[in-house]
């Protein structure tokens, strides 16, 4: 199924009109989509840019590093000046972002981690400002919960992918193949908008991102 979300014309339109600016990013972002190595789509990495920028995090944790297009995007939406760990079980990737993040002079500001992200979540300090969770579908339950109590109250929560290429949205029972991701991720989603301790908006921006605030 290709993605429903919008029409691919608003879609072509809104990836050519959010390109990044010129530079390593956009770059970047060029080799991703030709070596099939996942990355946010320009709008998203618009969104993460901006929410960055918006929210000065001190500190940001990453799930799903894949090349690095992301921290890197957010970092720079923080001005350079937010420390960023970033998790990566896939050693190909991590070593890659890790090329990555010294290209960009950032290495001392994004720290990769390679390993699982269920495992490594626990051991990390507290008081992450700004979380996005961007790795496996159906596991954004379980990595909001592992990352919940690392994040400072006011702190936001931003989960990549909700929409599943419309799928959640779709009346009735999803194909038998994406039927388990998709009650996950719908039970995820009401979730996140029904708990008095968040407040979440659902953007039906790239993927579908879902942006949480943890309040007060
Ligand atoms: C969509 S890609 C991340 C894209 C990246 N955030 C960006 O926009 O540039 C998802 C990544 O999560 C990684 N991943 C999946 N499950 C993981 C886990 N349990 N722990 C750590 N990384 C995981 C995958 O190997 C993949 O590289």
């Amino acid at each position: 199924m290709d993605n429903q979300i919008t029409y691919p014309y608003i879609e072509e339109y809104l990836n050519a009109l959010q390109m990044p600016e010129d530079g390593f990013l956009r770059e970047l972002e060029v080799f991703c989509r030709k070596e099939n190595i996942p990355a946010a789509t320009p709008p998203t990495a618009r969104l993460l840019y901006l929410l960055a920028a918006i929210c000065h995090p001190k500190r940001i944790l990453e799930i799903g590093t894949a090349a690095g297009y992301s921290a890197l995007t957010m970092y720079a939406g923080s001005g350079k000046a937010a420390q960023i760990v970033t998790i990566e079980k896939d050693e190909e990737r991590f070593l890659l972002a890790r090329q990555n993040f010294r290209r960009f002079d950032a290495i001392d500001k994004i720290k990769p981690i390679c390993g699982d992200a269920e495992e490594i979540i626990e051991s990390l300090e507290p008081g992450f400002d700004m979380v996005f969770i961007d790795a496996a579908k159906g596991a954004s339950q379980r990595f909001f919960d592992l990352a919940l109590p690392k994040v400072a109250t006011g702190g936001l929560i931003v989960t990549d992918n909700v929409l599943y290429g419309g799928r959640t949205a779709m009346p009735g029972e999803p194909e038998h193949k994406h039927r388990t991701g998709v009650r996950a991720m719908r039970e995820y989603l009401s979730f996140l908008c029904h708990n008095p301790k968040f407040h979440t908006s659902v953007l039906s921006v790239g993927d579908g991102v879902a942006v949480t605030l943890i309040r007060k």
